[in-house]
């Protein structure tokens, strides 16, 4: 199960206090599972790994079979927020750094209609022209205006290309099952449909066909994906001050309220990069609002110790840390020894690159600590599907229990409909 470690924040907090918080913690835990709080008609994702059956899986996984036997080469997934971050967290922290270059097998995957950049359609149109592709549109209102522009220029290019009714074949409509411009246009054309559960919110939808129809074209195993994940669904019922969801939850919180405002969520592998992003939007969106919320930012180490780390160390004391630590990396490479050792490096010829990566960890830890830092450390054991499954349900989870121990409702998003309202009207969209 994931494991987390709280002693870095030993030096910061009073032990009262945290299991006050522990208590605030247990008590949000019980409103989340008894359905009780806020929001509670979004709690689908709750038991939605151990309801995924070999029937939902097998119905993802035809979309691939069917178009390997169209030798389809490239798989363009258009959605933005909830309907992308999550696949592209997963595709990113398991695909080898190096597969497009590398020219690896499979189809490649690549998002669009998460922006309104005109250089990066045209050069996914570009991209295009060179391949066999097919897409996968995914947007539960139907609606979302990003995804809504990239969907007509990447349809028009199928239909031009492969005609209409090869063109319907190679496009996958993931959306409400009754409303949305979406819906109606997947009705009209006959598209393959996967059907978004009303209770299910875009930002915990990882573990639905948004996610798992993309990680699987991508060539990942998404049963043990989701076994990873009916694990920890199992493992986080726990009501006890044990629960390392709880732990968590009750943790931030008190750190947030002694004015520890910023979660930065840090990883040491580069593949966690879309992790963070999807962390982002799950706790930013979840908490953050009626003027509250602890602000959720993410960092690559050792990377980024070489551009924010001065600040961490040493700017305004806002910030505590939440580490996610992989604890095997998959591969093995040793630093060789150098006759000359003009670069110096022979003190550590012999050890492996993982060895350095470890003690960086830890001498960051030691620094931020001592520079004011809380240190929250999360463990799994490897980055593949199973730990994947585990990482995102265990987020999720904690996400719910935080947002009802700071009193908001978790499952809204409010505040999302403003840039859009000013953006309709300069748009001239009709109604605005
Ligand atoms: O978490 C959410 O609900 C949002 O981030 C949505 O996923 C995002 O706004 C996209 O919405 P839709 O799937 O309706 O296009």
């Amino acid at each position: 199960m994931v494991k987390i470690d709280l002693s870095g924040c030993d030096s910061f907090v009073a032990k009262e206090r945290f299991e006050e918080y522990v208590k605030k913690a247990l008590a949000a835990q019980q409103v989340l599972e008894d359905e009780t709080g806020a929001g509670n008609d979004f709690l689908g994702w709750q038991h939605l790994p151990s309801a995924i059956g070999k029937e939902q899986l097998d119905d993802c996984l035809g979309v691939v079979d069917r178009w390997i036997e169209k030798e389809v080469d490239l798989v363009v997934v258009i959605g933005i927020g909830g309907s992308y971050l999550g696949a592209k967290a997963a595709i990113e922290a398991l695909s080898h750094s190096f597969s497009s270059l590398l020219g690896l097998q499979g189809p490649k995957v690549v998002f669009a209609g998460e922006n309104l950049s005109e250089d990066y359609t045209a050069e996914l149109l570009d991209l295009l022209q060179t391949r066999n592709a097919a897409c996968v549109v995914i947007s539960k209102s139907g609606t979302t205006t990003e995804p809504a522009v990239a969907f007509r220029l990447v349809k028009q290019h199928l239909e031009d290309t492969y005609g209409k009714e090869e063109a319907c074949s190679r496009i996958v409509a993931i959306t409400d099952k009754a409303r949305g411009a979406l819906k109606s246009l997947a009705n009209q054309e006959g598209y393959k449909t996967f059907v978004i559960e009303d209770n299910i919110g875009g930002r915990f939808s990882v573990l639905t066909p948004v996610g798992l129809v993309p990680i699987a074209l991508a060539g990942f195993d998404i049963e043990a994906m989701v076994r990873g994940a009916k694990d920890a669904e199992k493992a986080l019922a726990d009501r006890s001050a044990d629960n390392p969801a709880v732990r968590y939850a009750a943790m931030r919180n008190l750190l947030y309220a002694q004015g520890k405002k910023v979660e930065l969520f840090a990883s040491f592998h580069p593949k966690m990069q879309y992790l963070g992003e999807w962390l982002k939007q799950l706790f930013g969106e979840s908490e953050g609002k009626d003027g509250k919320g602890i602000f959720p930012a993410s960092v690559i180490f050792t990377t980024d110790l070489h551009s924010m780390g001065q600040y961490i160390q040493d700017g305004e004391r806002m910030l505590f840390e939440t580490v996610i630590t992989v604890e095997n990396a998959q591969r093995e490479v040793s630093i060789p020894r150098d006759e000359q050792d003009l670069d110096g490096l022979n003190y550590l010829a012999g050890k492996r690159v993982e060895h350095c990566n470890r003690m960086a960890q830890l001498g960051t830890r030691m620094a931020h600590i001592d520079g004011g830092v809380p240190n929250i450390d999360i463990r799994i054991e490897q980055l593949d599907e199973y730990h994947l499954g585990q990482l995102f349900y265990f987020f999720e989870k904690v996400c719910g229990i935080s947002a009802y121990v700071l009193g908001v409702n978790p499952f809204n998003q409010p505040g999302v409909e403003a840039y859009k309202k000013n953006m309709f009207k300069l748009l001239e969209k009709p109604g605005y």
